[in-house]
């Protein structure tokens, strides 16, 4: 393994797998086709949110880390990084190449920059020229659909459409509005669990107090007893729960 570089990635979902992307089946078995053949360029496409990211540090957590030499690039920073090698007077195309020489190369949210130059699009263009030539496993993700790719470089389009290629386009939920379940911590069960003891211990003492009192004013009631005062019938109303701690 000579090269091994995800300059950019956030360490958010770190800990992404491949068992638990949320995709459809079909989906998921392209994305494995694709990574046991390990040839060529899968380009995702998807809406903002739809797990692209996430798939791309699944598949560099579960197939790619520590045995494959790869490049993750957002595609900002590759961008950025080609164009630095002008003011050293560099060739771009070559920076492109150097960069490609590692097995893997991820490059994330193409059309993420919504209007592109002319000079961009011609990198990218050689980018994906100089990857399809080598065959080598390739993913690039983007939030344009198959029409806007094709109308934002149909050259680029076609290559990544051809039949050596996989190309998939998905219109999934947007998962950062997803309502995700509010996990408790063991702390709050057990705050919860104490509350609802509490709770139920003060209904307990609720209910023996008022039958002693109801016993106590049925004694009152009873023939020949004295009347109940006002006074004691304010109190039996006023009985409260016991105050929680
Ligand atoms: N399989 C998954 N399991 C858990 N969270 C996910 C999964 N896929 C995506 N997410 C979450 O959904 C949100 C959007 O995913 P992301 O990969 O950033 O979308 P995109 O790159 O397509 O814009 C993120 O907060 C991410 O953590
Ligand atoms: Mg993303």
């Amino acid at each position: 393994m000579d090269k091994f570089d995800f300059y950019g990635l956030s360490s958010k979902d770190s800990d992404a797998t491949l068992s638990k992307l949320l995709q459809s089946e079909e989906t998921i078995q392209t994305i494995f086709n694709f990574l046991k053949r390990e040839k060529g360029i899968f380009t995702f496409s998807g809406n903002p949110g739809c797990g692209k990211t996430y798939l791309c540090k699944a598949i560099i957590n579960d197939w790619i880390k520590d045995v494959y030499s790869c490049r993750y690039m957002y595609i900002q920073d590759f961008l950025t990084k080609v164009k630095s090698v002008i003011f050293k007077d560099w060739d771009c195309i070559q920076e492109i190449k150097d960069l490609c020489e590692t097995k893997w190369f991820i490059l994330d949210d193409l059309g993420a920059n919504t209007t592109m130059t002319e000079w961009q699009k011609e990198m990218l263009l050689e980018f994906v020229n100089v990857r399809h030539e080598s065959m080598l496993p390739t993913i690039i993700t983007t939030n344009l659909t198959s029409k806007a790719l094709r109308d934002l470089s149909p050259r680029m389009y076609s290559r990544l459409k051809d039949k050596t290629n996989v190309f998939v386009e998905i219109s999934g939920v947007d998962k950062r509005l997803a309502v995700k379940p509010i996990a408790e911590t063991d702390e709050e069960k057990k705050k919860k669990k104490d509350l609802e003891d509490k709770e139920k211990r003060a209904k307990e003492l609720y209910d023996i107090h008022i039958e002693t009192i109801m016993a106590d004013l049925a004694a009152l009631n009873a023939p020949g007893s004295s009347e109940i005062t006002q006074m004691q019938k304010d109190a039996s109303e006023s009985l409260t729960l016991p105050q929680l701690k």
